[in-house]
């Protein structure tokens, strides 16, 4: 009997293709930029199943061109990118990958609040433009995390992970979300909060809310302006959560104190955007999961999702 035939649409950990490859026959764009729409277009017509990540559209035009197409896996928690809606009238099963990177993505969250706090970055570039001439009690003051007041909008496993560290650190975590935590209310002291007094309360704000059409733009002008001038924006979500103009004119004009962003939109941004200018602004290129065990943990899942479905079993983590 034929092997069903899987397409993956990036390089990604070997153990995870060689696990494949023991299921199905496999076609692999083996390259670290993503594959081109046209290619990806004509290798889907034949596919059983799909390994995308989230820098693929997985969008009925797709989906029309792979009348065999079983299962998307896609590799990452977040899924803004396949059009669920589209794959399930097809009768496409549609997965991610939650959980097993969980800690890594919130370890890089407290990361980045650490960096944003302590104004990492406008410390590097002064050492780098040769400004350090001495040491200065006065030199680029940042605020210290025990004490201070986290935000978390969205309140899924990662936001509740990040809040287990914040708690260790002595800090006080409010947090907004459809649906209150009340285990993590006792157990940590997690205060729930509506949006606007989250925002004007907190020193540090971080995003935890999937990207969907009630949270685009979630945080725009007006937000940015109910927080502290004193504060800081930190993003591990979707760059489409922050309307990107309103943040660059609030980080020029310091109504907010600075920002980390590990996404934005758009997604990737040039060398010569505002964003990546601002000395206020610390950008990296979306890597909160970025550990050898958790990419490699990702792709494996991604993988033993498509072997279920291939295997008429079902899929582990099926995204509802
Ligand atoms: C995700 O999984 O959604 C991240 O953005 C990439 O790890």
């Amino acid at each position: 009997m034929n092997k069903p035939h899987a397409v993956i649409t990036r390089r990604i950990a070997p153990e995870a293709v060689h696990l494949l490859q023991q299921h199905a026959s496999v076609w692999q764009w083996n390259a670290s930029d993503p594959v081109p729409r046209a290619i990806l277009l004509e290798r889907i017509g034949e596919a059983d199943a799909l390994l995308a990540l989230l820098t693929e559209r997985v969008d009925d035009e797709l989906l029309a061109a792979a009348p065999r197409l079983r299962i998307v896996a896609n590799m990452a928690v977040g899924y803004d990118n396949v059009d669920v809606a589209a794959a399930r009238r097809r009768s496409v099963i549609v997965t991610n990958t939650p959980g097993v990177l969980t800690e890594t993505s919130a370890e890089f969250a407290l990361a980045l609040i650490m960096a944003a706090t302590r104004r990492l970055k406008e410390a590097m570039r002064w050492v780098e433009r040769g400004h350090w001439t001495a040491w200065d009690p006065l030199l680029l003051l940042g605020i210290d995390l025990t004490g201070a007041t986290l935000g978390l909008v969205g309140y899924g496993r990662i936001a509740a992970a990040v809040a287990r560290r914040a708690h260790a650190l002595g800090m006080r975590v409010l947090y907004h979300a459809r649906s209150r935590h009340i285990e993590d209310e006792e157990r940590l002291g997690v205060e729930y909060a509506e949006l606007p007094s989250l925002l004007a309360l907190s020193d540090v704000v971080s995003l935890h809310v999937p990207l969907s059409r009630e949270t685009y733009h979630l945080i725009g002008e007006s937000e940015l302006r109910l927080m502290k001038r004193s504060a800081f924006l930190v993003n591990t979500a979707r760059g489409g959560v922050i309307d990107p103009d309103a943040l660059v004119r609030a980080l020029r004009e310091s109504t907010i104190a600075g920002a980390a962003l590990d996404v934005t939109e758009p997604e990737p941004l040039t060398a010569d955007h505002p964003l990546v200018q601002l000395d206020n602004c610390l950008v990296v290129p979306h890597i909160a999961s970025a550990s050898i065990a958790t990419r490699t943990r990702m792709a494996t899942l991604a993988v033993e999702n498509i072997i279920a479905v291939l295997s008429r079993r079902a899929p582990l983590t099926p995204v509802l």
